[in-house]
This record gives C-alpha cells, structure tokens and sequence, in this order.
C-alpha cells in the first residue's frame, strides 16, 4: 500500500481549494472591445459568440456594465467606415477609436483601464498591418511613422495604455519617443512582442472585416510558430525600446513562450486569448462535444498558471458575471 498519497489532498471541495496554486480573478482579465463607425445598432459577429460590433452608444453601455461587474480593464478596437491604402483613419482625431476612447474616458473616468489597441489593418483597403512599399511588402520604417501619429491620436483622445499589435521592428520605440514629445509620458505601452501568424485569428478578421489582400498572410512580419527563442529576443528587443508590459499571443499554443518569459523578465506579462480559441470552445460546445465553461475556466486558467498576469479574453463578461472561479 502506498504511504504517499497525493490523494488526500483532492478529497473535498475545501481541500482543493485550499492546496491550489493558481486563482483566476477577474482583475486579471481584460476585455476586447469592437466598435464601428456608421452603424445605428450593434451587429453580432457570426463566429464570435454573444460578442458584437458596437455602436458608439452600445460601447459606452457595456463598459459601464462592465465596470459594474467589477472588470477592470477593456482594449478597444475600431472598424472604419473607409479603408483606404494608408488606414488614415487610424490617426485621425475624427477616427471611430479616438472618439470612442473620448467618450468612455468621459463615463468611467479611472475607474476602469482604457487600452487602445494600434495597428491600421483594421484601416487598410489591402487588410495588411502596414503600407506597401511598390513591390507589395509591408514597409516597415513608413508604417513604424503611422503608428506614431496614430499612438498621438489615441493618447490625445484619452487612451492609458496603448497596445501595438503590428509587428514592426522599431514601433515601441518610435510611439514611446512620438508620446514622450508631448508628454504622454503617462500613457503605458502593452507591446505585443511575440505575436505569432497565427490560424486562431480568423473570427477577429471578421469582426473588424478584414480581409488580407490576394489571400495573403502575414508571415513576414508576425513570428513563425516554429521558434520560441525568437520570441524571447523579440520581448527582449521591446523591454529595450521602452514597453511597460509585453504579451505573448496567441496563448494556449504559446505557454511555453508565457512560462519562459514570466521566468526571464520583471514587467507583467499578459497573454491574449485570442478570438479562435474562444470560437472553437463555443463551437464545440454548441455540439454538445465540451462543457463549454468547464473548458473556458481551464484554458484560462493554464494561461495564468503558466505565468501571465493579465489575461486578454472574450470570456471576460461571462467570467465575470458567472462569479466562476478557480
Ligand atoms: C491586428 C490584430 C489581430 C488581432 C489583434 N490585433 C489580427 C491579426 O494580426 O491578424 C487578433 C485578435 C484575435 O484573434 O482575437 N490588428
């Protein structure tokens, strides 16, 4: 008979939680926000469950619901009316993310984090995260100068922290020093320093329609999901430029990358649980195939147990109002 019995510890409700190493809460959750310009009411996104394109009214009634519910942070992302070859309305004071971000600044004040994501796909004509130089490829320098006017254009609009998504070599330096000449010196950089080319992001794609030209991707600026260390040096390169908080994403696939940079690095880490993560729970368990909660509470909580502190995810209503812990 075994003296060593890990069992012991398993037996009740009580004990479980007594002895469990990691607590989900939802201060560690941040939710992604979709707000489109030129609609009079909230449009469902088909394979993103119970999530929507809000309108600007719509989006300031659900952050104050969710501020309620005792969320403490969104990331707001925009779908222009125009696309055109630049993403101009990225950097427009005008644009539908700058004056959503004014109006909720206006109805939570501090109360609730307003993150801005930036990155000008959503704005683009050709759906790439850059312009194009004449041969089709994304030039890195002239786009590094987008996100700049288009860092200024949240930060004057009241963003805290702003959140580059385009994998540009050089955007975190060039937004920290475009927001350091005007003083936002307290406006946050989120860096999305390993972001993977990903399969995960297709419902996001329709949320913010998007739609890559000539069924192009974007494997010459987001990381190939063959190589870790390459994550590492990408983190590394982004604390140098001056990010506040780094994030690894897409997250499940990626927990070894979290681990390993919760390991290496002191700046909070956050991991964002991306839109085909969420659609393939829902899709599942719409089947009957997955305990559709069961499996959300799981999968966030390995991404907390594997190091990230902050936790970008389109559970973050259902989370909080379900009272679900684990
Ligand atoms: C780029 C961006 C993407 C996501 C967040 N920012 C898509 C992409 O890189 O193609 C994906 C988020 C998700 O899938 O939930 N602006």
């Amino acid at each position: 008979m075994p003296t060593n019995r890990p069992r012991r510890l398993r037996r009740t409700a009580a004990l479980r939680d007594l002895v469990a190493e990691t607590h989900l809460r939802v201060d560690d959750l941040v939710a992604p926000l979709f707000v489109r310009e030129a609609i009079t009411s909230p449009q469902p996104i088909e394979s993103l469950h119970g999530v929507v394109q809000h309108t600007r009214e719509s989006l300031r009634a659900e952050v104050v619901g969710l501020a309620e519910l005792g969320v403490k942070a969104v990331i707001l992302f925009g779908v222009p009316a125009e696309k055109d070859s630049i993403g101009s309305g990225a950097a427009d004071p005008q644009g539908i993310v700058q004056l959503a971000l004014a109006d909720l600044r206006v109805d939570v004040g501090d109360d609730i984090v307003v993150m801005s994501d930036l990155c000008v796909d959503e704005y683009t004509d050709h759906g790439h995260c850059g312009v194009l130089d004449e041969h089709g490829n994304v030039d890195n320098d002239a786009t590094v100068e987008l996100y700049a006017q288009a860092a200024l254009a949240q930060a004057r609009a009241g963003s805290q922290v702003i959140a580059p998504s385009g994998m540009m070599d050089g955007q975190v330096a060039a937004i920290r020093e475009a927001l350091d000449g005007e003083r936002f010196h307290d406006v946050a950089i989120l860096a999305y320093a390993a972001k993977y080319a990903s399969g995960l992001y297709g419902p996001f794609r329709d949320a913010v329609d998007v739609t890559i030209v000539g069924g192009g991707d974007r494997k010459g600026y987001q990381q190939d999901h063959r190589n870790a260390r390459e994550a590492q040096r990408e983190i590394d390169l982004d604390i140098a430029e001056g990010a506040d908080m780094i994030m690894v994403k897409p997250a499940l696939a990626y927990l070894d990358v979290i681990a390993e940079a919760a390991a290496r690095v002191d700046l909070p880490v956050a991991a964002y649980h991306v839109s085909g993560e969420y659609a393939m729970i829902h899709a599942a368990a719409e089947r009957g195939w997955i305990d559709g909660d069961a499996v959300a509470l799981e999968h966030l909580t390995a991404i907390k147990r594997a190091g990230a502190n902050v936790i970008l995810t389109y559970f973050t209503r259902w989370f909080a109002e379900s009272g679900a812990e684990s």
